[in-house]
C-alpha cells in the first residue's frame, strides 16, 4: 500500500505487471479453479412473503433500479446500453444476467458496511478495527494476498491469489491490524476456494475468486462484512475510494505490519484506456489512482484486498487485481468490478447468511 507519493522509480522491470504474474508461477490457464467444493450447496432459502426476513430487503430497490436503467438505455441507446454485449459479460456464468437481481439469504441480524469507531476503554487503546471486514490471507506465516468478508461464510479476493495454490494451507485472519502480533483475531481454515471459471492469468480477466470458510463467522458486536455494490449498475466513477492492505509501502520496499489505507479516486474506464493499460482495461475491471501524478496506489501483497467507497455504508467497489509498478503516473491501480460479479457472487454464496441491514 502506498499512501503518500514516495515512491521510488521501478527498477527495471522486476515490479512490474509481469512480476505480478510470473511470480506466482501461472500454469496455462485451464477453465474453473476448484478446490474440495462440495458438489451440492443448499438452496436458497425461501419465505413465503417477499418481505420476511432472510431475504433480501433491497430486492425490489435493486430491480426498480435495473428497470430504470435498462428503459433509460432503450431510449437513450447510451454506455449502459453497449457495456452489457460485451464478450467479458456473456462469459461471466450462466447464472449472470441482467434480469437477475441479487438474491440472497439475508438470515444474518447486522448492518453490513458500517466501519467501527476507534475508542478508548479505560485508558487502553482498543484496536479500532475500523474495516472489520478485512480479511489477511495467511501461508505459513506469510502473508500474502487480502480479502473481504461478504457474509458469514465467504471472503471475496482475487483469483490470483488462489491460482495454483494449496487452499489446506491459507488460513484467514479477521480483526487483526496488526499482522506481527500474536494475538490469532478471528482465524478461520479455507474449506475450498472457487475462484471464476473465466479467469485467465495472461490477460487477468475475471479476476475474482471466494473463499469458503471452514466455521461461520459470527456477525456480532464489531464484526461486519462489506456491503456489495447496490446494483450491477453501480458506477462508482469519479468517486473517492478507500484502498487497504499490508503490501508493499514502496515499490521493491518491505510490506508493513498494520493495515495500511489510502485513498484514490475512481476513474472510468474510457480515462483508464487512455493510460498505459489501453486495450487490456476492460468492462469488467476498474481504475482507480493519480493519473497525472501517481503517489497513492495499491502494491504487491494487497491484491485481493477491497477497494471501498463510502455510500452511506462501505461497498465493495473492487478487488485489488493488478498495476504496472505502483502509483505511478499514468499506470493507476486496476480492480475487478465487483458490480458486475453481483450474479456469480449470488449464485455461489448461497451457503451463507447475508446482513439483514
Ligand atoms: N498483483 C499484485 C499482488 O499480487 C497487486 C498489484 C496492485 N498494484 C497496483 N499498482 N495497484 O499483490
Amino acid at each position: 500500500m502506498i499512501s503518500n507519493s514516495n515512491t521510488f522509480l521501478c527498477l527495471g522491470y522486476i515490479c512490474s505487471l509481469a512480476l505480478c504474474v510470473s511470480c506466482y508461477g501461472y500454469k496455462p490457464p485451464f477453465r474453473g479453479y476448484q478446490y474440495n467444493k462440495p458438489a451440492l450447496l443448499p438452496p436458497l432459502q425461501t419465505n413465503s412473503s417477499a418481505t420476511a426476513p432472510g431475504m433480501q430487503s433491497d430486492y425490489i430497490e435493486d430491480l426498480i433500479e435495473e428497470q430504470k436503467q435498462q428503459i433509460l438505455s432503450n431510449v437513450l441507446g447510451g454506455a449502459a446500453a453497449s457495456a452489457s454485449t460485451s464478450p467479458e459479460e456473456a462469459d461471466l456464468s450462466p447464472f449472470d444476467s441482467d434480469a437477475k437481481a441479487f438474491r440472497v439469504n439475508r438470515c444474518a441480524s447486522c448492518s453490513c458496511g458500517v466501519p467501527n469507531a476507534n475508542r478508548i476503554v479505560g485508558g487502553t487503546q482498543v484496536r479500532s478495527n475500523k474495516y472489520p471486514w478485512i480479511a489477511q490471507m495467511i501461508r505459513g506465516s506469510f502473508l500474502f494476498c487480502g480479502g473481504t468478508l461478504i457474509n458469514d461464510r465467504y471472503v471475496l479476493t482475487a483469483a490470483h491469489c488462489v491460482h495454483d495454490m494449496d487452499m489446506s494451507a491459507v488460513s484467514v485472519r479477521l480483526l487483526q491490524l496488526d499482522r506481527s502480533s500474536t494475538h490469532t483475531g478471528i482465524t478461520r481454515a479455507v474449506s475450498f476456494a472457487h475462484a471464476h471459471a473465466g479467469y485467465d492469468p495472461v490477460s487477468l480477466v475475471h479476476d475474482i475468486a471466494l473463499l469458503h470458510l471452514d466455521q461461520p463467522v459470527p456477525l456480532v458486536q464489531f464484526m461486519r462484512p462489506v456491503c456489495l455494490p447496490s446494483s450491477r449498475l453501480q458506477q462508482f466513477d469519479y468517486q473517492k475510494a478507500i484502498v487497504a492492505g499490508w503490501g508493499l509501502s514502496y515499490e521493491g520496499g518491505s510490506t508493513s505490519s498494520v493495515l495500511q489505507e489510502t485513498i484514490v479516486p475512481i476513474i472510468t474506464n474510457a480515462q483508464c484506456r487512455a493510460t498505459s493499460y489501453k486495450s487490456m482495461i476492460v468492462d469488467t475491471m476498474l481504475c482507480a489512482g493519480y493519473v497525472q501524478t501517481g503517489g497513492q496506489d495499491a502494491c504487491q501483497g494487497d491484491s485481493g484486498g477491497p477497494l471501498i467507497v463510502p455510500d452511506r455504508i462501505f461497498r465493495l467497489a473492487g478487488v485489488v487485481s493488478f498495476g504496472y509498478g505502483c502509483a505511478k503516473p499514468n499506470a493507476p491501480g486496476v480492480y475487478t468490478r465487483v458490480s458486475r460479479y453481483l450474479n456469480w457472487i449470488a449464485a455461489n454464496t448461497r451457503d451463507s447468511c447475508y446482513c439483514n441491514k
